[in-house]
């Protein structure tokens, strides 16, 4: 398949929302950005159209697609009900990275849902991504724009790595703002449930609505101890190891010393290192990748997949990684680098040195 490429800046928002109705009217496939990560959208209300996707990423069929929206008009169509509490998110952080899971109508094909009677739907804030679909008029079936398995993307360069001869149209938008993928909550339970970690926090959340349980299957000490296989997390996509670069990672966390003086002494010039700013200086000029700095963790999250995905350039045999913040966003990027990782993570008990 012949893909082609526009740019936002140099073809202009409008030539780009048209070629992307056309390519969806058609039945085709195009990757464009959104706040949180690249997408690669269907028309999501054709089972035939959005089954494409699962070709062109090489992703299982029972991993389901979000629809995504312009206008809060179209959602009605698309669930059996609003709950009150959907509402109330809605008010809270539409348009925004925030997929909320409803009751699905008949009109949503059982492919785009991935064989669930339940649907997720987010409204993207991105001027890009919000004036494709507005153009476009109709759900779009949007999984971010990587091959399966492999990093998110967060750069249009990302997305022509992957999907170049998969997909009909790519849009460039530049770099996306957020760089993890939207928080996702399901309505359909007694309790609001947040099945995957995102930009918005459990604490935004639990402000908007009181009580909200977190997936335990999604939970550090879950993905670590492989307990998340056993869980079985409620988030499908959760269950696969995922945002993977090719060389297998491992992730030491404990004492700022200890970490650092035991990465240092693992590494060969085969070794890719994932640190922050502040450690940097610490670590061999070669194959070493600050992501961000500590006090930013909103930098950390920008650049994670795009870390990631470097260390498939240098051809790295393994990648150690620091532990990163869990604050906040925190909790996202860490949820991300766990999976990366298929939970290899070493915990250092410092010992007490003599001076
Ligand atoms: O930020 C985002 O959400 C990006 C951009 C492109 O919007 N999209 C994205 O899609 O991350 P994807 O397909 O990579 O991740 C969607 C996640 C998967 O883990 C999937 O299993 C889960 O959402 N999911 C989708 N529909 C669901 C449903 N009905 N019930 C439970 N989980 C669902
Ligand atoms: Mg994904």
């Amino acid at each position: 398949m012949e893909t082609e490429v526009l740019s936002v800046e140099k073809d202009g928002l409008e030539a780009v929302c048209e070629a992307c109705k056309e390519v969806f009217l058609a039945g085709g496939l195009a990757a464009f950005p959104t706040e949180t990560v690249y997408g690669l959208g269907a028309d999501g209300l054709h089972g035939e159209n959005s089954a494409k996707i699962y070709a062109a990423k090489g992703r299982p069929s029972d991993n389901p697609l979000i629809l995504h929206i312009g206008e809060r008009s179209q959602l009605d169509a698309l669930v059996t009900e609003v709950p009150e509490s959907a509402e109330r998110l809605m008010d809270a952080f539409w348009p925004g990275p925030l997929t909320i899971i409803f009751k699905k109508s008949a009109l949503v094909p059982e492919t785009t849902s991935g064989g669930l009677q339940t649907i997720a739907v987010r409204m993207p804030s991105h001027p890009v991504a919000n004036a494709i679909l507005k153009t476009c008029g109709i759900p779009i079936a949007a999984p971010s724009a990587n091959l399966s398995g492999r990093p998110s993307t967060t750069r249009a360069s990302h997305v022509i790595e992957d999907l170049t001869g998969r997909v009909d149209l790519i849009i460039d938008g530049g770099d996306v703002p957020i760089g993890v993928e939207s928080t996702i909550i399901d309505l359909t339970q007694d309790v609001p449930v947040m099945l995957r970690p995102g930009y918005i926090t459990l604490e935004q959340l639990r402000s908007v609505l009181g009580e909200v349980i977190e997936d335990p299957a999604i939970r550090r000490e879950s993905i670590i101890g492989h307990m998340n296989e056993v869980l079985h997390p409620k988030a499908p996509g959760m269950k696969y190891r995922h945002y993977a670069p090719k060389a297998p990672l491992t992730i030491f966390s404990g004492t700022e010393e200890d970490v650092i003086e035991t990465i240092r002494s693992l590494a060969d010039d085969t070794t890719g290192i994932l640190t922050v700013d502040e450690h940097r200086a610490a670590y061999p000029a070669e194959r070493t990748v600050s992501v961000g700095s500590l006090k930013d963790p909103e930098s950390i999250a920008h650049n994670l997949f795009d870390a990631l995905r470097s260390f498939d350039e240098m051809q790295v045999t393994r990648i150690l990684s620091e532990d990163l913040s869990e604050a906040d966003i925190g909790d996202a990027i860490m949820n991300r680098l766990l999976k990366a990782a298929g939970g290899s993570f070493v915990t250092m008990k410092s010992e007490k040195r003599e001076p």
